[in-house]
């Protein structure tokens, strides 16, 4: 099973890929993960990369293809691979079918999660990330329960001088830099400029599943669930 997961900025993309990735013993890739942890790094990729991260636009096809073909080439993602927030242009889903070609794959499905704005808004202003382990929370939606062992998190969360900490990763959770109302609006413009066409190409193709985003977690992930290819394995 090799599924696409597309949608705007805080649709939650990463919340079901993770569940995807767990629930079907898939393989979890996450662009957008990939190039924060290359910045972090200070890799000479992370380094192109960080730039455009911090303006709310695409990364130059260049730098994302070497990621992308790296990781799909990884033996853990020979038995099934979702992919989060890729891809975002015409011009990457014509790299992306010239990949899938060259390595003999092909896609079963490319899920769209469909949320309206303010719904967006609302879950970007709140959204708070472990930044030991990458794991994503909200302040209200999906707060990280003291003591908890959660599920995307390595870590056992334990709270300490009122904030919420991990226990391994000795820095609070944090909010992602682009989460900042200018660079949602940037990334709004360039999902609407950049992305739709993507979806209507694969509409076209007859691979596009429209899964309505709003709703908890996982009422949203049984949605998702339900319109696989018949005969999907559970892990
Ligand atoms: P990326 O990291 O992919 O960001 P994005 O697409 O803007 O999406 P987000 O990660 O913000 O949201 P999400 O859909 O994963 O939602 P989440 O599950 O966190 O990309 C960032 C940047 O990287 C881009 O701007 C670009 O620069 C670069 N990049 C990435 N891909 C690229 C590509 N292909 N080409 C070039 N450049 C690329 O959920 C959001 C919040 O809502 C969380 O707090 C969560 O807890 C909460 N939440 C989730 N689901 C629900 C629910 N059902 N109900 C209530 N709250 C919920
Ligand atoms: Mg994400």
């Amino acid at each position: 099973m090799n599924l696409v997961l597309l949608g705007p900025p805080g649709a939650g993309k990463g919340t079901q890929a993770e569940r995807l990735a767990r629930t079907l013993g898939l393989y979890r890739l996450s662009v957008g993960d990939a190039l924060r942890a290359a910045v972090a790094a200070g890799t000479a990729l992370g380094r192109q990369a960080a730039r455009y991260l911090e303006q709310g636009v695409l990364v130059p096809d260049e730098i994302v293809q070497q990621i992308l073909e790296a990781e799909l080439r990884r033996p853990e993602a020979q038995a099934g691979f979702v992919l989060d927030g890729y891809p975002r242009s015409l011009r990457q889903l014509a790299l992306f079918d010239a990949l899938l070609a060259r390595l003999g794959r092909r896609l079963d499905a490319v899920i769209l999660l469909d949320v309206p704005d303010e719904v967006i808004v609302e879950r970007l202003a709140g959204r708070l990330v472990c930044p030991c382990c990458g794991a994503t929370f909200h302040q209200r939606f999906n707060p990280p329960v003291p003591g908890r062992l959660d599920p995307g998190c390595n870590a056992p969360l334990v709270s300490t001088d009122g904030g919420v900490r991990s226990a391994i990763c000795p820095q609070p959770l944090q909010r992602r830099p682009d989460d900042q109302p200018e660079v949602v609006r940037k990334r709004l413009e360039v999902y609407r400029e950049q992305t739709k066409p993507v979806l209507a190409e694969y509409a076209r193709r007859g691979l596009l599943r429209v899964v309505d985003g709003q709703g908890s977690p996982d009422v949203v992930f049984q949605r998702i669930l339900a319109i696989l290819p018949t005969g999907t394995p559970l892990a």
